[in-house]
């Protein structure tokens, strides 16, 4: 039975973008050679002391060495594989220091004479490592190829020039943004090709072998989201313009970056709508069980609780047409079912404490939505994006934080509504609280101009503090 040893060098072991690139190409491997024996190891996890240089293992214990650690059978499993696959993240043009520490601990495997062999003086070997295949698995932080040059040769003399295939995966931090999972797919369906041909034939595909050499995406697009993914506290990254060596004026430059901000808007934009409705206008119909409880609550509450749930129902009904149910739909139905039994058990409010838990609770729904990460005004506001912007991250993590800032306004709105409600219930003037809802078409008004207002904003912010 065929056996394959395969190495990760990566602190990250399993976790990290080398086993990515691992798992999809043997994915593949597997699918046409699926009885091979696999020993996947994550050296980080090994106990393999640094090699002292003691040649005893050439000398007093030969092909042993004098530590006795992991290194025994990961040695005999290097010796017994028929195919290693070398795999690791590029570290300052080389292996990771794991890795390189494996490699050193194999001297072992090397008896210490000196022959020459094909015209190379070099060691004769214990086992005959030079029949093994290799393949070499690697990504790096940098767009360029030339990053690899070093590590390339090295391996190269490691494996005496058997090294049958190499994938080295440039702008290698990608295949870790989930939100570039669609983008993408395009290189893992071809990582998973070259897997399925290297078991057919012992190597790639000419094509498989060059469409693997492509950047995963746009240099430029990768240079704009690798210098704004850090958010390096107290630090501005350079602009894409910057970034690119671009020789421009700064007011050149603001405007270039604004304008490329303006296009991303206008490039996603859509007018979709759910059942024909938009999504802004379902946040406003969402609200219409909650004022209705407002204000009934303690007072009728066969429209306060019954109503206000009877609606948050029809509203859920009449969404999961379109599988277009929010969060905020669901945890109402879910808010008002509780009251609704809290009444059936005897248990109920009056319309002071009624309408204040109300508050209470509408600031916690939204407020807890932002924790997750999923702010609620996004539910809303993403009928107005196509689907892509999930795939540009720059885009889709502005739209996400000027949700969050949106969720987390109304969150506090809501509080400031309930002190509102208590002030006015002080002053004996409660008859005034539903002007409080005016609060509520304000914010809604609010809503639509921040979200277009605030991207712009950051981008340009970003901008004019690089300039300075
Ligand atoms: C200490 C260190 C050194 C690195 N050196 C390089 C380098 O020389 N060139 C490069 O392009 N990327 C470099 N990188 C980036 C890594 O190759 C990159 O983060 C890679 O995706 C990590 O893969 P992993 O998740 O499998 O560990 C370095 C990263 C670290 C932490």
């Amino acid at each position: 039975m065929e056996k394959i040893l395969i190495l990760n060098g990566s602190p990250k072991g399993k976790n990290g973008n080398t086993a990515k690139l691992i798992d999809q190409f043997m994915r593949g491997y597997q699918m046409i050679k699926s009885n091979s024996h696999i020993d996947y190891v994550e050296l980080y996890k090994k106990n393999i002391k640094n090699c002292i240089g003691c040649f005893n293992c050439w000398s007093k214990t030969p092909g042993k060495c004098i530590h006795q650690d992991d290194m025994d059978t990961l040695l005999q499993q290097y010796e017994d594989a028929d195919l290693v696959i070398w795999a690791t993240p590029l570290y300052h043009y080389g292996m990771t220091s794991i890795l390189k520490t494996f490699v050193e601990r194999t001297l072992p495997v090397n008896k210490p004479y000196i022959i020459k062999n094909e015209g190379k003086f070099t060691h004769p070997q214990r086992c005959e490592i030079s029949r093994k295949k290799n393949i070499l698995i690697s990504n790096c932080g940098f767009p360029e190829h030339h990053n690899f040059d070093v590590m390339t040769q090295s391996f190269k003399k490691i494996t005496n020039d058997c090294i049958d295939e190499s994938i080295l995966c440039i702008m290698g931090e990608l295949l870790s943004v989930e939100q570039l999972d669609g983008r993408i797919q395009w290189y893992m369906d071809v990582l998973k090709k070259a897997g399925e041909e290297y078991a057919q034939n012992g190597q790639f595909n000419l094509d498989t072998r060059n469409i693997l050499h492509q950047p995963l995406v746009p240099v430029e697009d990768f240079i704009e989201i690798a210098n704004l993914s850090w958010e390096a506290e107290g630090e501005t990254p350079p602009s894409l313009d910057e970034a690119m060596n671009e020789k421009i004026s700064s007011n050149t430059k603001h405007k270039k970056v604004e304008s490329n901000m303006e296009n991303k808007m206008v490039k996603y934009l859509q007018n979709s709508s759910v059942l024909g409705i938009n999504g802004e206008k379902w946040m406003s119909i969402s609200f219409i069980p909650w004022m209705l409880s407002w204000l009934f609550i303690g007072g009728s509450n066969i429209l306060g609780v019954w109503g206000a749930l009877l609606l948050s129902v029809v509203i859920v009904a009449i969404k999961m047409k379109s599988r277009e149910v929010t969060y905020f739909e669901k945890m109402s139905v879910l808010y008002f079912s509780v009251l609704g039994l809290l009444e059936i058990l005897g248990i109920s409010f009056s319309s002071t404490v009624g309408t204040l838990l109300n508050y209470f609770a509408i600031a916690l729904i939204w407020g807890v939505s932002v924790l997750d990460r999923k702010p609620l005004t996004a539910d809303y506001s993403k009928h107005r994006f196509k689907k892509d912007i999930e795939g540009d991250i720059i885009f889709f993590k502005i739209f996400i934080k000027t949700n969050e800032i949106l969720t987390l306004f109304w969150s506090g709105m809501f509080i400031i509504q309930g002190g509102l409600f208590i002030l006015l219930k002080q002053l004996n003037l409660v008859k005034l609280s539903p002007l409080i809802y005016i609060l509520i078409f304000v914010a809604l008004k609010f809503t639509l101009w921040f979200s277009s207002w605030y991207p712009r904003h950051i981008i340009s912010g970003h901008v004019g503090a690089s300039n300075k």
